[in-house]
């Protein structure tokens, strides 16, 4: 197992990252205030784990309630958040309940969200089963449910006690979900770590061949880059919002396709290209470059081209981003592979030209 460390001062938490991590009710039992659970599930990973994971905490004594969500970000909404809400009433949890969250980011993110609000914040643990999860939304403590105007756009910030990354879930994962998720990794290499995007060039095929030590140190090393950006800047106010390289445009097509229709990772990888186009028409990057990029995300089996919704159509979805300030849309571009930066003086024409230049 390894161990990583999210440095938050009092509100500091572990990441622990290995095999067969489900079954270890000791590595939960510590962070517990009192010996019971709400664990937030769906009835994708329910039926999988739900049992095991239950099985072991039990053995420990803890007493568990569940509430099992309808699969998918489409239901990453109020009725579903108030799901959670409701189990943990009729279950009568405590605010010093521990909420578990079981899945991928959305149940991640709805049950950290339920966990911030109930009775005015209960504890919660992260337990992620995908790769995007256990590399990205499961650590930071960024929480939220979708709008139909705008993805992720209520919620709130507020750290797990815990991670644990069983890398053996995701076994069971689907392909295209795997894919999504080295979306998030390739994306640590394209912000901030030049030498591990030349490791994933290198190591691509063992990663998705779903070969335990790449997965484990895949997973390592996107969390540790996560972790100290988090530490340097939890509530984004500057350093943050690289994380958010692709999302901008990414968002849009996940907003302006309904949401589920792409997978997250697969709206990120086509955004970036977005943004990297964006940057080799501000002079920064050339044409080897975006051709890297390119040849990444297509061995990762990623889209790299955007849905067409019109130019025009992606600049007012993007114009909801959390990331507008006085009205100004701030992106992250790339000034070189391996260094993000904020910018907001970039022409709307060059934004709109890249855009098309990465449809359809
Ligand atoms: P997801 O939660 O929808 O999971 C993907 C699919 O895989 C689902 O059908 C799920 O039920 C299934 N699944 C999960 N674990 C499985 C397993 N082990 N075996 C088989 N199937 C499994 O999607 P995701 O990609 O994990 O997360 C995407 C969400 O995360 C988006 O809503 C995105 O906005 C959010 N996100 C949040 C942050 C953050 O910092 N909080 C960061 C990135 C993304
Ligand atoms: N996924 C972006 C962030 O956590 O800030």
């Amino acid at each position: 197992m390894r161990t990583l460390n999210v440095a938050l001062g009092d509100r500091a938490y572990p990441i622990h990252i290995g095999r067969g991590l489900l079954d270890r009710a000791d590595l939960i039992l510590p962070y517990l205030k009192t010996k019971r659970v709400a664990i937030v599930t769906n009835d994708v990973v329910g039926p999988l784990y739900l049992g095991r994971l239950q099985a072991a905490l039990e053995a420990a004594g803890v007493r568990v309630a569940s509430v099992v969500l309808p699969d998918g970000e489409a239901h990453k909404d109020w009725p579903t958040l108030n799901r959670i809400f409701d189990m943990l009433l009729a279950e009568r949890c405590e605010r010093s309940t521990t909420l578990v969250a079981l899945g991928g980011g959305v149940v991640g993110d709805m049950g950290g969200f339920a966990a911030s609000c109930y009775q005015r914040g209960m504890p919660f643990i992260q337990i992620p089963t995908t790769l995007l999860a256990q590399v990205d939304s499961s650590v930071g403590g960024k929480t939220a449910i979708n709008h139909p105007l705008g993805k992720n756009m209520i919620g709130a910030f507020y750290q797990p006690k815990l991670v644990l990354a069983d890398i053996d879930t995701l076994n069971t994962l689907p392909a295209r979900e795997l894919s999504a998720g080295l979306a998030e990794v390739i994306k640590y290499g394209l912000i901030r770590d030049p030498a591990f995007l030349e490791w994933l060039e290198q190591n691509l095929e063992p990663l998705m061949a779903r070969e335990p030590e790449a997965l484990a140190h895949a997973i390592e090393v996107s969390c540790r880059n996560k972790a100290e950006v988090v530490a340097a800047d939890e509530t984004e106010q500057g350093e943050r919002a690289l994380l958010n390289l692709g999302h901008t445009f990414g968002h849009a097509i996940e907003t302006g396709l309904g949401y589920g229709e792409w997978l997250h990772g697969e709206a990120v990888a086509a955004g970036t290209m977005m943004a990297a186009e964006l940057s080799r028409r501000l002079g920064w990057l050339d044409g080897a470059d975006l051709a890297r990029t390119v040849a990444l995300f297509e061995r990762a089996a990623l889209p790299v081209r955007g849905p067409t919704l019109g130019a025009g159509r992606y600049l007012e979805l993007m114009s909801h981003d959390k990331k507008v300030e006085a009205g100004k849309l701030r992106l992250i571009l790339l000034h070189a592979l391996g260094k993000a930066v904020i910018h907001g003086e970039a022409p709307q024409a060059d934004i709109a030209a890249a855009i098309e230049a990465c449809c359809g």
